[in-house]
């Protein structure tokens, strides 16, 4: 946990969504930390430490108040920040709760919440990044839906997910069904591209006349994107289209992790009929999440396949093969950052400079390229004269390759 945690922490993690934050205190647990959530009747949200100051009652029974939480126990008041504002018990002037007010804080992390996200920095004071501005932030014919899913196993082994794109044609394709549509049961060329702090798994499939590219993307530590879930099956021209999330996947320690996010939906993202909780859950993970055993079983998605390895998989026990390139690379990347944090270099952040949009990959793409056979080229010009055949046939096979059409 020490080890990622630090890695994550030096970025923004994700730890609500707007909608579960009000004047009613939620207890969250985040990079290991057990936190409290809340709005003040100002609406100003605060990130704090679970327990309080004076004698560890947890806060989550507190009372939000115009200024911040007040703790059941003894009445203290903390402002959103943790400053200790009230300490009714004691008397205000006395030296000890002078001093206890200008000497400690209760523990507090900013937060900035975008679009329905609630996003914390938690990492060193003088090192607050600036909130990262992704290209997809401002795509147009996109509406989102924020969402949230709980996973009962360590964050990498969802990372890893995004990182294998081969695992769609069998998991989403074949073992349970069509699970999203019929296109991804075709088994793609794989292609794996490192960019930096980005990594791209691209599959490209070949669907009758159609050539389906999806990319796959993560950005360091926790961004991820793909390509669409029901917009396409890979037989209809579409160009980029974006991903049907746009997703952190944010570990609560080393069991378990969240992964928080936007469906993407309208003509650049998923068909607005799947803009519900249960459609959300289906492009996250191929199934709705709460189901019954046999039901599992019998048709597992993604949920099933990464928490199946157990909480914490043993990488020793795996046979990784060359369509698990991306997941070796990028695993690779993680071991070397953390490496780096304990030598006291900090990670690179997804935004070079201020004031930069991130430009992120996951799309898909569908060109109508019909399939050129011998049947095509040779068989066609056999009634030619000899000579003529095999001009024609050279012909035809550069025009092809001209036109990109194979
Ligand atoms: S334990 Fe919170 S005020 Fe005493
Ligand atoms: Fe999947």
């Amino acid at each position: 946990m020490k080890q990622y945690r630090r890695l994550t922490l030096v970025l923004l993690a994700e730890v609500a969504l707007t909608s579960e934050v009000s004047t009613t205190p939620l207890q969250i647990r985040i990079l290991g930390e057990d936190l409290v959530i809340f709005k003040t009747t100002e609406n100003k949200v605060g990130l704090v430490h679970k327990n309080c100051l004076h004698r560890r009652a947890s806060l989550a029974y507190g009372k939000c108040e115009k200024n911040g939480i007040r703790c059941c126990y003894h009445g203290w008041l903390f402002a959103p920040d943790g400053e200790i504002l009230e300490t009714p018990g004691e008397d205000p002037d006395s030296k000890s709760a002078t001093k206890l007010r200008k000497t400690f804080k209760l523990g507090a992390y900013p937060v900035v919440e975008f679009n329905g996200l609630i996003f914390a920095y938690m990492g060193p004071t003088e090192n607050i990044p600036e909130f990262p501005h992704y290209d997809v932030f401002d795509t147009l014919e996109i509406t989102r839906r924020p969402y949230r899913i709980e996973y009962n196993c360590n964050w990498i082994q969802v990372l890893d997910a995004i990182m294998d794109p081969v695992h769609t044609s069998f998991l989403h394709g074949q073992s349970s069904g069509i699970q999203f549509s019929k296109g991804f049961a075709e088994v793609g060329e794989l292609e794996f591209f490192e960019r930096g702090i980005q990594y791209l798994g691209c599959n490209t499939r070949r669907v009758d006349d159609y050539v389906w590219i999806r990319v796959n993307e993560l950005i360091l530590p926790n961004f991820t994107q793909a390509g669409s879930a029901f917009a396409t099956d890979g037989t209809k021209t579409r160009y980029f289209g974006r991903s049907s999330f746009t997703r952190w996947v944010v570990p609560v320690d080393d069991n378990h992790c969240i992964a928080l996010a936007w469906g993407n939906f309208g003509e650049r993202g998923d068909p607005m009929k799947y803009n519900s909780k249960e459609g959300c859950e289906r492009i996250e993970a191929g199934e709705i999440m709460d189901r019954a055993w046999k039901e599992r079983q019998q048709r597992p998605g993604d949920a099933e396949a990464v928490e199946g390895m157990g909480s914490i998989s043993a990488h020793k026990g795996e046979h990784l093969m060359p369509t698990d390139y991306g997941v070796m690379v990028y695993r690779r990347r993680v071991r070397k950052l953390i490496k780096n944090l304990e030598e006291g270099k900090e990670p690179p952040q997804p935004q070079q400079k201020k004031g930069d949009i991130i430009r992120t990959n996951g799309q898909d793409t569908v060109l109508r390229a019909p399939k050129r056979n011998i049947d095509d080229q040779q068989f066609d010009a056999e009634k030619m004269s000899i000579k003529d055949r095999d001009r024609s046939i050279i012909n035809q096979l550069k025009d092809i390759e001209k036109s990109g059409a194979i």
